[in-house]
């Protein structure tokens, strides 16, 4: 393992991540991943401890990725499906977290569609001075760091698989494409990408952005695309964040390109005229993909919606997507952050 300071006892968001905590995520997955290379993929790091999986709100990848990186880590695993717990009996969600710290849990991962529940999770577990870690899966529209993490690695382990480390995206150009508005993983990856120095470039329908950059949108109707700037110290004089209402200036000579689910669940308005005039404009495809540098590679948190947000032919060449490569990238990402988590107790 690489020697490293972590002090970090909930992952919670990545707000307030600095550099060496990015560095160190990327060089202890980068040790996992070696270890999944491996016949014998398993390590006995967190052998007694409980690792729970509280997942009130449905997950494919994000749950099934946390269970094996904690099975590979030699943890036992708890999981919880809100559908099928005492939850239907009327049990509040503290209560719910306190009957699993009682049976040893050590790391929580949690995963709500309210925003802030596993901070309030990790306020209890403060309050009551257990040191049982939280770790935010997914939180209603606010933060979902692992995925961010995930997304970090892949590219960065692509630019350097022996050393992958945040400096390697320093001005190079990624474009997040779709409904930024309700999705969690863009709030996580805009803080990861403006640490690493990339130029992060956003682009949406305005009434898929968050508000604040819908109102300077209406405020600069004038302009063709925005330019709403925000960068790493106020002395740095190159812009970092770009918004776009429109696609082709976002993927223009892109290194990178990730486009986003429409999270229909999360909508409560008709925020869009169709779903074949969104793939028109916005969607992905190979041909729109000429705009981009000639080794553009192509990113999705999952699960997708083939035909709207990518064209299915592009979601399956291997040439561009680097979708499986990040489902297996959050293997190793999530053993680090449990191994960090864990490391400390015993
Ligand atoms: C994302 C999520 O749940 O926020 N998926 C994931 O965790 N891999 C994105 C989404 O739901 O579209």
């Amino acid at each position: 393992m690489p020697t490293t300071t972590w002090n970090r006892h909930h992952v919670l968001s990545l707000a307030d991540f600095t550099s060496a905590e990015y560095d160190t995520v990327l060089q202890t997955a980068a040790s996992f991943q070696e270890v999944l290379s491996r016949r014998t993929k398993k390590v006995p790091t967190l052998q007694g401890h409980v690792v729970a999986n509280l997942f009130f709100e449905p997950s494919t990848r994000t749950r099934s990725s946390f269970e094996l990186a904690a099975k590979r880590l030699s943890a036992d695993t708890l999981n919880f499906t809100a559908a099928t717990s005492s939850m239907t009996k009327g049990e509040t969600i503290l209560d719910t977290a306190k009957t699993y710290l009682a049976m040893g849990t050590d790391i929580m991962v949690v995963r709500h569609r309210e925003a802030g529940v596993p901070n309030a999770i990790a306020a209890e577990m403060n309050r009551l001075g257990v040191r049982v870690s939280v770790l935010n899966a997914g939180d209603g529209q606010h933060e979902h760091p692992s995925q961010a993490l995930l997304d970090l690695f892949t590219i960065c382990s692509l630019i350097d698989p022996n050393h992958p480390r945040l400096e390697l995206l320093k001005n190079k150009k990624i474009a997040i494409v779709g409904d930024i508005l309700h999705s969690r993983v863009a709030r996580s990856n805009i803080w990861s990408f403006i640490a690493s120095g990339a130029q992060l470039h956003l682009a949406a329908p305005p009434t898929l952005l968050p508000k604040l950059f819908a109102e300077y949108i209406l405020e600069h109707s004038e302009l063709t695309t925005g330019e709403f700037i925000i960068s790493s110290s106020p002395s740095s004089p190159t812009p970092q964040l770009f918004l776009h209402w429109q696609l082709e200036p976002a993927l223009q000579d892109a290194d990178f390109v990730m486009t986003l689910r429409l999270q229909k669940e999360r909508m409560t308005a008709h925020l869009l005229p169709s779903l074949r005039e969104y793939h028109q404009l916005f969607g992905i495809t190979r041909t729109k993909l000429q705009l981009c540098k000639p080794n553009v590679k192509v990113l999705h948190p999952g699960p997708v919606n083939r035909g709207v947000e990518i064209s299915s032919q592009l979601m399956d060449d291997p040439e561009f997507s680097l979708i499986q490569s990040q489902v297996t990238s959050g293997i190793a990402v999530r053993m680090a952050l449990l191994y960090l988590l864990g490391s400390g107790k015993s």
